[in-house]
């Protein structure tokens, strides 16, 4: 597995596996046992989806070794709000049976708190509980808010993209301050018609790939680390399989050229959450 370099050195594999709307325990826990059987060694979750509990456990039962797993989990905007950042951690800890999480995120850049937040993320960074730090959903322009009172620079911002939305700009304002991108949604979360673009479907053909795997290495290839969800065995494999091709500078272009701006989620400049 491809692994990608942070900012404060630490590595991340660049193919990791997501848990959003997994929220029956049970499921939870039997596909990241699978995902950590079949050779994922990254997993992201969050307080919010109800799930770390579930993944604790299928991290204890896999037999795989702490340390060789990265484990990310976020902030949640409530207890952003309420300032309660060490509270919540150790309640994220507790239910993940870990004694630290690879990486820390601030879910969302809650307006009035999205500054003030980074300095007690830096004290977690500090404290070791969290090796890395990093934040989510936040715009070049919160960025540029946070950058001018941070110590320590995010090492990740994880947002939305996929190739109807490629975020171009944010990914390259994001690797001048030496933040690596992250894509959330990035085979369009079951929302859109992506799997089935032709352009996609052609490149996957030439390369007897399936559209999924294209666009999975399509963001390894663009330098921008990727977790597409899936609660399906075959899936996870395929999901993971994309090292074995390379897709050419073509290639990348046309599906870049597919961008239209189409967000599927919440605006990070209007959410009401
Ligand atoms: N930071 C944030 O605010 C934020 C927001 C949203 C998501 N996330 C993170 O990003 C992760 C991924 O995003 P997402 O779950 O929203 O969407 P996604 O990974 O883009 O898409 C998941 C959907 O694609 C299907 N799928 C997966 N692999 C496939 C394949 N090989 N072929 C065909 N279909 C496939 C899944 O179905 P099955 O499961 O039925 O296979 C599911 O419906 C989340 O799980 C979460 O960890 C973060």
């Amino acid at each position: 597995m491809k692994k990608f370099k942070l900012n404060n050195g630490t590595e991340i594999p660049s193919i990791g596996v997501g848990v959003f709307r997994v929220e029956e325990a049970i499921i939870a826990q039997e596909m990241v046992e699978t995902a950590l059987a079949i050779g994922y060694r990254h997993i992201d979750t969050a307080m919010i989806y109800g799930n770390e509990e579930a993944v604790g456990k299928a991290i204890k039962n896999s037999g795989v070794p702490r340390e060789e797993i990265f484990l990310t989990t976020k902030l949640w905007n409530a207890d952003q709000r309420s300032g309660k950042v060490q509270e919540a951690l150790e309640e994220s800890l507790r239910k993940l049976k870990t004694e630290y999480v690879d990486l820390y995120l601030v879910h969302w850049p809650v307006a009035e708190t999205y500054v003030k937040v980074w300095s007690k993320m830096e004290a977690i960074y500090k404290s070791g509980k969290a090796k890395a730090i990093g934040v989510s959903n936040y715009q070049t322009h919160h960025i540029e808010d946070l950058l001018k009172q941070a110590e320590v620079v995010p090492a990740v911002n994880q947002f939305e993209s996929y190739p109807y939305f490629t975020q171009e700009p944010l990914i390259k304002y994001c690797k001048e301050k030496g933040i690596y991108p992250e894509a959330w949604g990035p085979l369009g979360a079951g929302q859109t018609d992506v799997l089935a673009n032709p352009v996609i479907v052609d490149i996957a053909k030439k390369h007897s790939k399936n559209p999924a795997q294209i666009i999975i290495r399509w963001d390894v290839q663009r330098g921008v680390i990727v977790i597409p969800k899936s609660v399906h065995k075959e899936r996870l494999i395929e999901n993971l399989t994309v090292m074995d091709f390379e897709l050419t500078d073509e290639e990348m272009k046309l599906i870049d050229h597919l961008n239209k701006n189409q967000r599927l989620g919440s605006n990070p400049d209007s959410f009401n959450f």
